[in-house]
């Protein structure tokens, strides 16, 4: 029996025609086994290190003197290649060296959209590095203009932000405008000041418009602003009192949006697609109901793509080929920008921008020439044509292999199956339990997954992704799934 689920785990005809939307498997569970190859963990944590190994000295240096705000299992990460990354063996003094490699599913949350150590993107770091790293928003430098004019044309060529898809360029009249920061924490705290400026501007009675609108099970960030819109009691309790006047709806329920939206409100932010929370998409008419009431009482909406766009569910923005009545004012982006270097920006309709003045808002490093180059270069690869094809067809590989997998483990994962788009899937479990103990189980098999939300498993790999680590990883995951049944017996 072993060795017929050791040929399944990689021989199974899972690819159909690539799509971006999950078709369930029309073949019958009954003749479907997951695969076994991983029963055995061969990557165990590094609980306890031989007290003289280097890794041993490196996590006593994190517990000594670095703020416990995480809870990481006892590796240390050194390098990486593609989708590969590669822990340090605990070897002893004398001993060479050796690593561990594991397969990263998660792209460091959905940052390293183009692979990990990208020869070209080291070079232009490299290059720029040594031409001009800083030199402060109080002068214009080479690089910040160029990114933002990539991303505004490219917006008009991929469609968002009310642009329809091909919608020409008009160099002298009013354009998209971005500002950029550091992080999608601070994109969203710079989107959210603006919204307020501008919808009193527009209104004209600012005392009246302060209200923030936000969603349950959203994360928008972590400073005292993103987080007074990141309803989750476990990071705000600690921390209140928070940016007042915020109100938490209900993601998709239309019916609440006259008593949610209210004529106070200067700014509504939202997910598209929810990640952290669960991977939780909005429907169409949900989006389409929300833009009519923000027009309605002059309310500002901002869509959060920090996890969600830049090519990572299919198009440029989540919101790209939606009808233009679902189309926000201001989106968000930060992750994948620059592959990993630190970034965030706030591209936003013309209307927007004009409401906003010299010193409404600033940044030591945000628009930086090494950052902007780099991201200048990212957001040219993110939008070829073969990088687009292979989010679709790992799509269709990946849905289609969650749906069998939804099959095959009807005891432990939810019969909705999988959820998402594009390389943002969710696979909610029956149990929340079991969640951090399938990332666990995969992590000891050598492959990186994440959890969203309480109860559900997240996929966000490299968009390079090769089909054979999509099946590599899926093969681990089943391999996880049957462990953790035994376990649960
Ligand atoms: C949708 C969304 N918004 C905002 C953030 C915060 O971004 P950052 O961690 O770069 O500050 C995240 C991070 O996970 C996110 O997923």
């Amino acid at each position: 029996m072993l060795a017929s689920a050791l040929q399944r785990c990689r021989t199974r005809p899972f690819f159909r025609a690539p799509a971006l939307r999950w078709t369930r498997s029309h073949q019958s569970a009954t003749n479907l086994e997951p695969c076994a190859q991983y029963l055995e963990a061969t990557h165990p944590d590094f609980e306890h290190p031989p007290p003289d190994s280097q890794v041993a000295a490196q996590l006593h240096q994190f517990a000594q003197t670095t703020l416990g705000t995480y809870k990481r299992p006892g590796l240390v990460l050194s390098h990486g290649k593609g989708l590969d990354l590669y822990a340090k063996e605990p070897t002893r003094p004398g001993e060479p060296s050796k690593y561990r490699r594991y397969l990263d599913f998660s792209a460091g949350i959905a940052v390293n959209s183009l692979g990990h150590a990208d020869p070209q993107i080291a070079r232009i770091a490299g290059e720029q590095a040594e031409r001009l790293v800083h030199c402060s928003n109080l002068y214009y430098n080479e690089w910040s203009g160029k990114m933002v004019q990539r991303l505004v044309e490219m917006t008009h060529e991929h469609g968002g932000l009310g642009l329809r898809k091909g919608a020409p360029t008009s160099p002298d009249g009013p354009n998209l405008k971005a500002f950029v920061a550091n992080s999608g924490t601070e994109a969203n705290e710079a989107a959210l000041k603006f919204a307020r400026k501008a919808a009193a501007v527009y209104a004209n009675a600012p005392q009246r418009k302060t209200g923030l609108v936000c969603f349950q099970h959203a994360f928008h960030g972590r400073s005292m602003g993103a987080l007074s819109v990141t309803p989750n009691p476990k990071y705000q309790a600690p921390f209140e009192p928070l940016v007042g006047n915020v109100r938490v709806g209900e993601l998709n329920n239309i019916d609440a949006l006259p008593q949610l939206i209210t004529e106070d409100v200067a700014g509504v932010i939202l997910e598209p697609i929810q990640g952290e929370g669960g991977v939780i998409p909005a429907q169409l008419e949900f989006l389409q109901a929300v833009r009519r009431r923000c027009n309605e009482v002059g309310a500002v909406l901002i869509y959060d793509e920090i996890q969600c766009g830049l090519f990572r569910t299919g198009t440029m923005w989540s919101h790209s080929e939606l009808p233009l009545d679902a189309h926000p004012d201001l989106v968000t982006m930060a992750k994948p920008l620059a592959n990993g270097f630190p970034i965030g920006a706030v591209l936003m309709r013309p209307e927007i921008a004009e409401a906003i003045v010299v010193g409404d808002h600033g940044t030591t490093f945000g628009g930086g020439p090494l950052v902007c180059r780099i991201a200048h270069y990212v957001l040219g690869r993110l939008a070829e044509d073969a990088l687009r094809g292979n989010v679709a067809a790992r799509s269709a590989q990946l849905f289609e292999r969650l749906g069998l997998i939804t099959e095959m483990f009807g005891d432990l994962v939810q019969a909705s199956g999988p959820r998402g788009k594009g390389l943002l899937v969710g696979l909610p479990l029956k149990t929340p339990e079991h969640v951090g103990k399938v990332v666990g189980l995969a992590r000891e098999r050598g492959v990186l997954l994440l959890s969203a939300g309480s109860d559900t498993l997240r996929f966000v790999p490299s968009l390079t992704a090769a089909r054979e680590e999509v099946d590599e990883a899926m093969d681990v995951l089943e391999s996880a799934l049957l462990v953790l049944r035994e376990q649960a017996k």
